[in-house]
């Protein structure tokens, strides 16, 4: 259940967003929630079947662009053709990843590159390409989608929290880079959402409950929770935050979380 808006539907009205992985889970609810709310959208993944299907759901103004994030002429492409549809680029929102769980002694270096390639690789390549297209000529705001997996130490998740460490990485020196041109770049770090792709592959069906109960807020995170905090990073009411990594995940990583049952 997703709760009422905290926002003014026009919040987004005349800018134009981009969303990679907007075709599926956090990204296409990221999506939705900037169409929602007045913003022109392209959704941008590998496959466009799954693009066509979210732009129906989505609305009028939703547009899907095939392309792969790892491929940077083929990002280049993919943003000169956002900006040619709609003269702008405003919001670029880096959602697109891979994950698996995989030992780190058994993974091989292909699977760790790949991971690394997607995340990481295709953030700056997306980033870099908006950007030079857009973003230096009038300003405007990337949001990444990172994690908490490199905060602690995660187990089976060495390419993902090495890839996530170099989104943050990326999103504090962009900051400082492109700031002075009007570019605010920021990143949300959820824990586990319910009804991912990323907790149906992560999160085995039998460690649910137990994981839930060690999450201070007691729960599993929300599609619009994630959406709603991008709305704010991506708007003027985060007109002075750049460069911050907002944790949206109920607690969890605090070390003192899993002890929150002493409270009860
Ligand atoms: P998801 O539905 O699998 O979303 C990933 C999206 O990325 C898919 O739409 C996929 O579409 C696209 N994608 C994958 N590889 C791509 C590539 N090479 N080029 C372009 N697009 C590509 O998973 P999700 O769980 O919603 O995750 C979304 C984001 O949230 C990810 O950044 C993930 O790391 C982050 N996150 C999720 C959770 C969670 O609990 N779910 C927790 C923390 C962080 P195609 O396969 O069609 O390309
Ligand atoms: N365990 C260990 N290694 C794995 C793996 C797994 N579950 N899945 C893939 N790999 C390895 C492959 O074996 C390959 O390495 P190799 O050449 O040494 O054998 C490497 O990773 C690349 O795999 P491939 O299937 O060619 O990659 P791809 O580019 O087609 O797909 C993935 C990328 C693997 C990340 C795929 O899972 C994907 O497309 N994910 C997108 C959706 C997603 O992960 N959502 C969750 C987001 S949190």
């Amino acid at each position: 259940m997703s709760a009422p808006s905290a926002f003014r539907t026009d919040l987004y009205a005349g800018k134009v967003a981009l969303v990679t992985g907007g075709g599926s889970g956090i990204g296409k609810g990221i999506a939705a929630a900037l169409h929602d709310h007045g913003a022109t959208v392209v959704v941008l993944g590998r496959t466009p079947e799954r693009l066509d299907a979210a732009v129906a759901e989505l609305g009028p103004r939703a547009r899907a662009r095939a392309c792969d994030v790892r491929d940077a002429a083929a990002v280049d492409a993919a943003v000169a053709d956002v900006v040619a549809w709609h003269g702008r680029l405003d919001v670029v929102i880096n959602a697109a990843a891979g994950n698996f769980l995989a030992p780190a002694a058994t993974l091989s270096s292909n699977g760790f590159r790949t991971v690394l390639d997607i995340d990481a690789v295709g953030t700056y390549n997306v980033s870099r390409a908006a950007f030079l297209a857009a973003l230096r000529d009038h300003g405007g705001a990337i949001v990444n989608i990172s994690a908490t997996l490199h905060y602690g130490g995660t187990p089976l998740q060495v390419h993902a929290a090495s890839a996530k460490a170099a989104v943050d990485a990326m999103t504090r020196t962009l900051a400082v880079e492109w700031g002075p041109a009007g570019v605010r770049v920021n990143a949300i770090a959820p824990g586990p959402i319910a009804g991912t792709e990323g907790v149906d592959r992560l999160v085995p069906a039998g460690l649910r409950a137990r994981l839930e109960r060690a999450i201070p807020l007691r729960r599993f995170g929300r599609i619009d929770e994630i959406a709603s905090l991008c709305l704010l990073l991506g708007s003027d009411a985060a007109s002075y935050v750049t460069g911050a990594v907002l944790v949206a995940d109920g607690g969890a990583w605090l070390p003192g979380g899993p002890t929150a049952a002493m409270a009860d």
